[in-house]
């Protein structure tokens, strides 16, 4: 079945969900951007005849089964509002926001009328890290104990857009917190379950043109009383992430770089690595569309819900409020 889905932003992150909703065969894409060349651009890119220069033109054109909102964070929940009760399922990139605000009236809003409300945390679509909680969830670890996660990219190379875009203020998702180490917490949570309380120190070390944090670190504790530490920059060469949870009795390490996971449960004993597949970025982006899509018929859950999206903004405020205040902060 074709599901009539509206992209809104066809900025960096929106370009690719509209090419990888169009690669799921099952969706018609119309997209909504406000910078003209832009829009054109994409839409002659990508043959999409239905182009809107903003919410009001494409809300008034036929309703849309679903919208992935893809602008600048602190946009995110106004948006997502006007098209639930427009009727809409949505997909909304990360971060959730910049602000708990309209996240209650949205979540009502959402249940009254039956429609899908998720976040774009992609990492979970990945097939090495499926494979990782599976096998922790089993037990054959024990119990999960310690989460430690180490790494970072040169984001000049991979964003060298930086300095014109959200990323310059916290007020619109900026800085490393709020756009980068967001991606960690999330699959954390994920793996090991809610962040209750933490303590952050960050600082701009690096990046030119921006006075944002390029570079944090956060010690965690988990409503099950695991124990975490991640350290994440935005300016080393190598671009890497290490993602390590120690159990009770074996320990479980996922590696971005090498799209990978491996365990080790003998001292003395050599890593065990489990195959890693060829998992292309727009792969996980493709798995993630047939996700929502799949929420939209009713055969399944969002890979990320509203509920688990707010909860890990409220990890990203609490770690921008201890490190304004270099206190434990309750998230
Ligand atoms: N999942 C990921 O890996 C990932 C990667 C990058 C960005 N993101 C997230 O996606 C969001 C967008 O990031 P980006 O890098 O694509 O930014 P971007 O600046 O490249 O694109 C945003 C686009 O939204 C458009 N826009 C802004 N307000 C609009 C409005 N009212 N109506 C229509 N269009 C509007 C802008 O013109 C721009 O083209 C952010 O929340 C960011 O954190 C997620």
């Amino acid at each position: 079945m074709d599901h009539r889905i509206l992209i809104i932003g066809v900025g960096s992150i929106g370009k690719r969900h509209t090419r990888c909703f169009l690669e799921t065969g099952r969706a018609r894409v119309a997209i909504c951007e406000m910078n003209s060349p832009l829009r054109d651009a994409v839409g002659g890119e990508y043959d999409i005849d239905e182009r809107f220069g903003d919410l009001d033109a494409a809300l008034s054109a036929a309703p849309f089964d679903g919208a992935v909102i893809c602008t600048p964070a602190h946009l995110h929940i106004a948006m997502a509002r006007r098209l639930v009760d427009s009727g809409a399922h949505v997909l909304i990139e990360k971060p959730l926001s910049t602000s708990p605000d309209g996240i209650d009236a949205l979540r009502s809003a959402a249940a009254a009328a039956s429609r899908t409300v998720s976040v774009a945390y992609v990492s979970r679509l990945h097939p090495s890290l499926n494979a990782m909680k599976a096998a922790i969830d089993s037990g054959r670890f024990g119990a999960p104990v310690q989460v430690v996660y180490h790494g970072g990219q040169h984001f000049p190379t991979y964003r060298p857009a930086y300095r014109e875009i959200y990323y310059t203020k916290h007020e619109t998702g900026g800085g490393a917190i709020q756009d980068a180490i967001t991606h960690v917490m999330n699959t954390s949570e994920w793996l090991v379950g809610p962040i209750d309380r933490l303590v952050a120190d960050a600082d701009h070390k690096v990046l030119e043109g921006v006075d944002v944090e390029d570079t944090v670190h956060i010690l965690t504790r988990h409503r099950n009383g695991v124990m975490g530490s991640f350290t994440l920059n935005q300016h080393q060469s190598p671009n890497e992430g290490t993602l390590t949870v120690v159990c009770e009795r074996g320990v479980a390490r996922f590696e971005a770089h090498r799209a990978r996971w491996r365990w080790h449960t003998e001292p003395e004993s050599p890593w065990r690595d489990e195959p890693a597949g060829d998992t292309p970025r727009d792969a996980l982006f493709v798995s993630q569309a047939h996700a929502f899509l799949d929420a939209i018929e009713g055969k399944g859950e969002p890979s990320c819900s509203l509920d688990d999206g707010e909860q890990t903004l409220r990890v990203n405020l609490a770690a921008l409020a201890s490190w304004r205040s270099r206190a434990w902060e309750e998230v």
